[in-house]
């Protein structure tokens, strides 16, 4: 009887990508045995080890991975989505979390703010990036006028964008002043992520889009309102626009985890609007926005030699006619 010790190391295995667990296992191998037996006992075990990992590979991100990944140190990454083709790049690219902005309203219909958006809109991109999101967490933003001041009616909102939509959670903006509101959707079984800080369906009592809490006032209001949203059952919070070291207390001060947009690097995890990430809203460059790609330029690009090649009678070609 021989026995062997094999390490395997497999970076997908904890269910969610970049954390890598060793599994150690113990191989007997007896030496009466037909040595081709004793390969495909091996093979057995490695290729049971595949399957376990390509099996946590698919597994849909939960409120409970995201809590595991903050537990663990491990960041979450989340963009917004809006529509199909965009959720499924994002999905395969492995994104934690797609979050169906209000920003669209911006990104996506033209509109100056956030508010004009209707519950309608919303559901329609929500279907869209749920089919696309692969494994990522999907939340979806419940639009201004849906869940202020009435939390029957926020019940309503939040039920119908999981029914209609098959998203995973809601997101709203507000502390203390819509805490009724998060507390009847998340008793429905409803999970909620909060906003705090810079929220923009509040621009109007704002005046402008600049970081928030920068007096004590305003930052004590926002730490009271981060440990309310946590105590009513708020699985995460996104925290825009805010002083980083403001973000870095809130975030050490909770247990859920928090999102920074423009809130320095000490948030348990990130979001961008996609459309700004990848260069696609023209000049639209503050500070926090780091731009992965200028897809403007080279959308435009395409765009002009498209144009040339229709007019000079290059395009279609010999080759992409029937
Ligand atoms: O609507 C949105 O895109 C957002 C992010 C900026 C967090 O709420």
């Amino acid at each position: 009887m021989m026995l062997t010790n094999v390490l395997l190391s497999n970076p997908c295995i904890s269910g969610y990508k970049d954390r890598s667990l060793s599994a150690n296992f113990n191989i007997f191998f007896n030496t009466d045995d037909n040595p081709y037996f004793s390969i495909v006992k091996l093979n057995f075990v490695t290729s049971k080890l595949i399957e376990m990992s390509v099996n946590k590979e698919v597994k849909r991100i939960t409120t409970h991975t995201l809590q595991a990944m903050k537990d663990h140190g491990e960041k979450i990454a989340m963009l917004t989505a809006y529509d199909y083709s965009m959720a499924t790049i994002l999905g395969d690219a492995g994104l934690d979390v797609l979050l169906v902005g209000d920003s669209a309203s911006n990104v996506m219909a033209g509109h100056e703010t956030t508010l004009p958006i209707t519950l309608d809109q919303m559901i329609y991109h929500a279907q869209s990036v749920v089919r696309g999101a692969g494994r990522a967490f999907v939340v979806v933003d419940l639009p201004f006028g849906t869940y202020q001041g009435n939390s029957k009616e926020a019940l309503n909102s939040a039920i119908r964008i999981m029914k209609e939509s098959g998203a995973h959670g809601v997101k709203l903006e507000g502390g203390q002043e819509i805490v009724e509101s998060v507390q009847r959707i998340i008793t429905a079984g409803i999970p909620v992520m909060g906003h705090l800080g810079l929220t923009p369906q509040s621009i109007y009592k704002f005046g402008t889009y600049t970081v928030r809490a920068k007096d004590e006032l305003e930052a004590e209001k926002l730490k009271s309102d981060a440990l309310v949203l946590q105590e009513a059952g708020c699985f995460s919070i996104v925290l825009e626009k805010i002083p980083a070291k403001l973000a870095k207390e809130v975030s050490e001060s909770l247990h859920i985890p928090t999102i920074g947009i423009g809130a320095g690097p000490h948030c348990d995890g990130q979001v961008l609007v996609v459309n700004d990430m990848i260069g696609l809203t023209k000049g639209f460059k503050p500070r926090f926005l780091r731009q992965y790609l200028d897809l403007y330029e080279g959308i435009k690009g395409a765009a002009e030699s498209y144009i040339k090649d229709v007019k000079g009678n290059d395009f279609p070609n010999e080759k992409e006619q029937y």
